[in-house]
């Protein structure tokens, strides 16, 4: 019996391990890493100043293998910065007048040479049970021309700053050990006019398949509403990487919203050949499909399986959405057969203290800001975004003009092109793909005709479902516009639309970039010399026109599709109408930190389904007694009543997407609206006098965090004595954190704010110089360090006799500390210049950290300020062969200075703060205090 049950035991035991390796080789993996990163700034053209990247003899590109500095597997990076992704180190800098206008003044990419090249090394284990599997790293995006090397071998380089792309490791992969990712990234060159951003600023993952497998965004799925159903076409393209040459199966399941099965099919054939891909098509039919639209965004989920000799061996997860749409040159957009004007923005990819290293629920939150504006379409400006915003856009149902980079017809242009219209043809929220922007050279010319023309058919080669469009800011009536499928009207001040209109009727067209005007958050007069632009929505400029101004004439017009204001968020960059110290752009419906203008709720009014009543400004006026103050309401009402403390003002029709001023002698008290829906009183608005600011308010967009990643981002203000909202003020706010989280980033919105938005620790690494030796006669090791005669110190390894090394030696070099030896955390980092060795600190021994045979934390008192010496004893290494390199370079010395205390003054009311949690720790304590304010504390469970 007992034996029995041995015998089972066993059988249980092999069954789960070949189980368990069954599915170790065989399902598909993907995991994020963008944990524990370290950095280092590099150089592009001072080798030294790279770490002897492309010094070897035989450099990368000559011998595969032979990546060298940081690029090689062994490259000592201990002393760096560590970090997790997604990493700008373009918010972390300063901000300098030398800084470049379009991106926002920061120190860092075209023209910091020492703040343009970035190295990222990351360490991977993989087992050994993933030999036979195909290894992927994957790039969401990096910032720009990166060159991406694994255990020394070089990949590939990516140019684009945009385009996700992916390496196979798999032959290079040290299975059962250690493997190292090394990326160079060179943001010397800029692409865009705005801000970009630098660095792996998007996400990086590990991909694992069986050799068969689902290629790379290898699913297309179309959909065709019919009555009471659907026509799902599902098409796999799959990749052989292996020897298998049998038949294989290829099953698609249709999952519905709440994730159930709906419907199941499967397609057989004979697997591909090697390095090959074979497309499967099959067709699903769903009934009573939930089709995707703006209310209610239904995700389905199509499930791809391959089979191969009866078992799974693949299977990859697609979302889709099941709708229709169309553009109607004579009545605009549909979806789902219903008429839809565009409500759009443009945006680029950046936000307040975080610049283009967005984590994936703040993408989320400035979408829903978008959304809950009133806008239903978002036009990714200029270049493809990162698959996360898209996700976010398929959930909250906001449409999207997915736009690639740059105009042409070879592969820098076209393969770009490919790359985002496969990655991206899935998503439902896109409705339209953009090939150009703006291209001043060819727009109104032949040349642009063609390159449009071609570009057009390739779309329709990868996607034959959406239309394409450029936007055009010159040269309506000819050129690109006259081939264009749907017009992109760039601004109604750059040519006659009607008259382009009545030339080609049967183009559609819709206004690509509208507004283009400039206001201050906050602000009622405009300050020249301060930079600050009041945010009343005026004409900006001759040939611009107002937010209001331009939406009248689109929703006037059935057969335009509707228009992108130029911008829904303020962006760095592009400070016009000024320039240094403005670092950040003036056109946003909101500030970089997605605090509303009050242009917010002229769209919310006119673009929203709820009832808006708004008044502005705030009634903050002291010194500015008797003088008029222009107020403004923003109302979707009838009429509206105005009354300052009780006595009004009179009461105003609204007219269809207009607005309602007054000019108002300013007098302390209550500014009070209250509007009027079918003769009824329906909302009532107010602004008070408040009193002088008392307490620090900080409240969080959401008070629990589901996952380690997840962040919360916190308004902060202040209140006066009763609570009120103070809307003037200023006050500089310290913060301090405890608990599972960390700060990220802090913002105010302010286009002149020269203010840090990281509050980093520094890491300064420190060589070790005039390195001197003498060769000692024992081998023994001293504990304490003796006086060496002076007379026998040379230069360390010079002409050094390998075959004929003394017994030890002793080394001697010095580094400089310019102080904070109270507060700087300094550590040696020794690389080996022997076998065996003891280090002194100015004549002190120190002991190597538990951790780290090779780390010495050095204490204060070790230390002094000035000229420090080490010494260090130690045994020689032996060179087995004469072409042996031997290590001569003894460490480096890193001192870290801690950031201060986090900080931002509020600007014009308010500031805000991004704290992401780390999963360290049930909650996050964050405390917000501020000379002569009361304090405040909040707590963000986890
Ligand atoms: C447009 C351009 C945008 C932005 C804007 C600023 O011409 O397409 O990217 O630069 O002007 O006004």
């Amino acid at each position: 019996m007992k034996q029995i049950s041995l015998r089972l035991q066993l059988i249980i035991g092999l069954l789960f391990i070949t189980f368990y390796c069954i599915a170790q080789t065989t399902s598909r993996e993907t995991t994020l890493i963008d944990k524990d990163w370290r950095f280092n700034f590099g150089h592009p053209f001072d080798t030294e100043k790279d770490f002897g990247h492309g010094e070897a003899y035989f450099s990368y590109l000559a011998k595969t293998g032979n990546g060298d500095g940081p690029a090689a597997a062994f490259f000592d990076d201990r002393a760096w910065r560590l970090l997790d992704l997604p990493h700008d180190w373009a918010v972390e800098q300063s901000f300098s007048e030398e800084g470049s206008f379009s991106h926002g003044f920061k120190e860092a990419g075209k023209g910091f040479s020492e703040k343009s090249i970035g190295w990222y090394r990351k360490k991977i284990a993989i087992p050994q049970e993933d030999l036979g599997r195909i290894i992927t790293l994957k790039f969401d995006g990096v910032f720009r021309n990166s060159k991406v090397f694994f255990n020394g071998y070089f990949l590939g380089t990516e140019e684009s700053g945009y385009d996700s792309f992916e390496y196979d490791v798999t032959e290079y992969v040290n299975y059962g050990g250690e493997n190292t990712i090394s990326v160079r990234v060179d943001a010397s060159m800029e692409e865009g006019w705005f801000y970009e951003g630098v660095g792996i600023y998007r996400h990086v993952w590990l991909q694992k398949t069986n050799p068969l497998h689902v290629a790379q965004n290898g699913t297309y799925i179309t959909t065709e509403v019919h009555d009471g159903y659907a026509m799902v076409t599902a098409l796999a393209t799959i990749i052989n990487k292996g020897n298998y040459k049998g038949d294989i199966e290829v099953t698609q399941t249709v999952l519905n919203p709440e994730r159930e099965k709906v419907t199941s099919v499967t397609g057989k054939g004979r697997a591909p050949g090697f390095y090959k891909n074979t497309d499967f098509t099959l067709i699903l039919k769903v009934t009573n499909p939930k089709l995707w639209d703006l209310e209610t965004p239904n995700l389905y989920c199509l499930v791809t399986e391959v089979k191969q000799n009866g078992r799974i061996i693949d299977r990859y997860e697609t979302m889709f959405g099941i709708r229709s749409f169309r553009f109607d040159p004579e009545t605009g957009f549909y979806l789902n057969g219903k008429s839809v004007k565009l409500k759009g923005t443009n945006n680029h990819q950046d936000h307040a203290g975080v610049g283009t290293a967005i984590p994936d629920e703040l993408q989320y939150w400035r979408i829903k800001q978008l959304k809950d504006m009133g806008s239903n379409a978002y036009r990714c400006s200029h270049h493809p975004p990162t698959p996360e915003l898209l996700e976010a856009c398929d959930r909250l149902g906001m449409l999207v003009i997915d736009e690639t980079r740059l105009m042409g017809i070879n592969e820098y242009h076209l393969g770009s092109l490919k790359r985002m219209i496969e990655r991206d043809r899935n998503h439902p929220s896109i409705i339209c793909w953009s090939v150009g922007n703006e291209e001043w050279n060819i727009e109104g010319n032949v040349i642009g005709e063609r390159i449009t023309q071609t570009m057009q058919e390739y779309s329709h080669s990868l996607d034959s479902t959406r239309p394409v469009t450029v936007g055009i800011s010159s040269g309506f009536r000819s050129g690109i516009s006259s081939v264009v499928e749907v017009m992109g009207y760039n601004y109604l001040g750059n040519g006659d639309i009607d008259a382009h209109r009545n030339d080609f009727k049967q183009q559609p067209g819709m206004g690509t970039e509208e507004g283009s005007t400039f206001a201050t958050r906050g602000v009622y007069f405009t300050d020249d010399d301060k930079h600050y632009k009041a945010a009343y929505d005026k004409k900006p400029r001759p040939t611009f026109y107002s937010i209001e101004e331009g939406w009248r004439f689109y929703a006037e017009r059935p057969y335009l599709s509707g228009m992108f204001i130029w911008t829904g968020f303020d962006y760095r960059g592009e400070p016009t109408p000024y320039g240094w110290p403005s670092v950040t752009s003036y056109f946003g419906m909101m500030d970089v930190c997605g605090f509303p203008k009050h242009n917010v709720y002229y769209l919310k009014s006119w673009w929203g389904n709820e009832p808006v009543l708004h008044i502005f400004p705030h009634w903050n006026w002291k010194g500015k007694e008797g003088e008029e103050i222009p107020v403004w309401i923003y109302s979707n009402c009838d009429e509206v009543e105005l009354f300052l403390n009780n006595k009004s003002f009179g009461r105003k029709k609204i007219e269809q997407n207009g607005h309602l001023e007054w000019q108002v002698p300013y007098k302390a008290g209550e500014l009070k609206a209250i509007g009027y829906k079918n003769g009824k009183r329906l909302l009532t608005q107010i602004q008070k006098t408040t009193g002088e600011a008392k307490n620090v308010k900080l409240t969080p967009h959401k008070k629990t965090l589901t996952d380690s990643n997840d962040l919360a981002i916190v308004i902060i203000e202040v209140t006066d004595k009763n609570g009120l909202h103070v809307a003037t003020a200023d006050n500089d706010i310290t913060f301090s954190i405890k608990g599972g989280g960390k700060i990220i980033g802090v913002g105010n919105g302010n286009p002149t704010s020269l203010e840090k938005d990281k509050f980093l620790d520094v890491i300064s690494l420190i060589n070790i110089e005039g390195l001197q030796e003498q060769g000692l006669s024992s081998e023994e090791l001293p504990n304490l360090l003796v006086s060496y005669p002076d007379s026998n110190w040379k230069e360390a390894f010079k002409d050094r006799n390998y075959k004929n090394q003394s017994p030890s030696y002793v080394y001697k070099g010095n580094f400089e500390l310019i102080g904070g030896l109270d507060k700087d955390k300094i550590t040696f980092f020794y690389k080996k210049i022997g076998t065996q060795a003891v280090v002194f600190v100015n004549g002190n021994k120190v002991t190597a950290s538990a951790e780290d045979p090779l780390k010495f934390v050095l204490t204060a008192s070790v230390l002094k300020k000035g000229t420090n010496t080490i010494h260090i004893v130690a045994t020689p290494v032996y060179k087995k062969h004469d072409w042996d390199v031997v290590n001569t370079n003894p460490g480096v010395i890193q001192v870290i200075t801690p950031a201060e205390d986090w900080h931002r003054k509020l600007f014009n009311g308010y500031a805000q703060l991004i704290v992401q949690a780390d999963g360290s720790g049930d909650e996050i304590i964050l405390t917000a205090k501020s000379e002569n304010l009361k304090s405040t504390e909040i707590v963000i469970k986890q």
